[in-house]
């Protein structure tokens, strides 16, 4: 007797159109994600109604937990359909699965958004480390194996949206930067040669939408699949930005 899993998925059609919900039914396999979930789905797109309709949208690219773009709620919690297993779903609830889009981000088509504003942000703050020039620039300056320590959490971000989801102060009318930017901006400052853009980043999070419109709820560290230290990066991204003010203070 094969074994099923029932898939709920909220649906909407374009950007700005009516979301409706449709159920499948799919074979049960060992060790399948939401992804094999969804692809079962496209090889055979007929809701348990027995009704047929068009595949889910859905956005992937890695399919390990690397990239971050297939990001929705599953189950009512923020995390990846790549590395979300049916089995530990079954455990949550064995009658079906859940699937929505997030909800900070315009819905292009079923559960596929648009992040832009995610990357915007990563413009904001210049997520980068400025390296000029086509010659060799020799070898970069010494890092310590404590400070390597302390910043490689941070740069595990994928950029995925889970702590902008589960925020309770990022909302799509505001323009709050977000935990994942805040610890962005503390990775390249910490960095000596991204320091060089340390005020540029720090400007940033002093304007609207910036770090002080974080209300510290936390959810950012509890649901972020990387384990970013976003609390200690708020933290710090608040003393960086406390002492450049005194440092603009006292430069008049
Ligand atoms: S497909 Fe890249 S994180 Fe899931």
């Amino acid at each position: 007797m094969p074994e099923y899993v029932t898939v709920r998925v909220k649906r909407q059609d374009g950007l700005d159109s009516p979301s409706y919900w449709e159920t499948f039914r799919i074979a049960y396999q060992p060790r399948m994600n939401v992804t094999t979930c969804l692809q079962q789905i496209a090889l055979n797109p007929v809701t348990l109604e027995g009704r047929k309709t068009t595949p889910v949208a859905y956005d992937a690219a890695c399919l390990e937990e690397v990239c971050g773009s297939c990001t929705m709620n599953i189950n009512g919690s923020v995390r990846q359909a790549c590395s979300t297993l049916v089995e530990a779903l079954r455990k949550e609830n064995p009658n079906e699965i859940t699937l929505e889009p997030m909800t900070k981000y315009p819905v292009m088509r079923d559960l596929a958004v648009d992040r832009s504003r995610m990357f915007r942000d990563l413009k904001r703050i210049k997520a980068w480390i400025p390296v000029d020039g086509y010659y060799d620039l020799g070898p970069g300056p010494r890092i310590s194996p404590k400070l390597q320590h302390q910043l490689y959490p941070y740069s595990r971000c994928m950029t995925c949206g889970c702590c902008t989801e589960a925020c309770p102060q990022y909302t799509k009318d505001n323009r709050f930067i977000g935990a994942f930017a805040i610890s962005l901006t503390v990775l390249f400052n910490s960095h000596p040669t991204g320091a060089v853009l340390k005020e540029d980043r720090l400007k940033e999070l002093m304007e609207p939408g910036g770090i002080s419109e974080c209300g510290q709820a936390q959810n950012c560290l509890r649901v972020c699949p990387k384990s970013v230290p976003n609390v200690t990066g708020i933290a710090q991204g608040y003393r960086q930005v406390t002492a450049q003010w005194f440092k603009n203070l006292f430069s008049r």
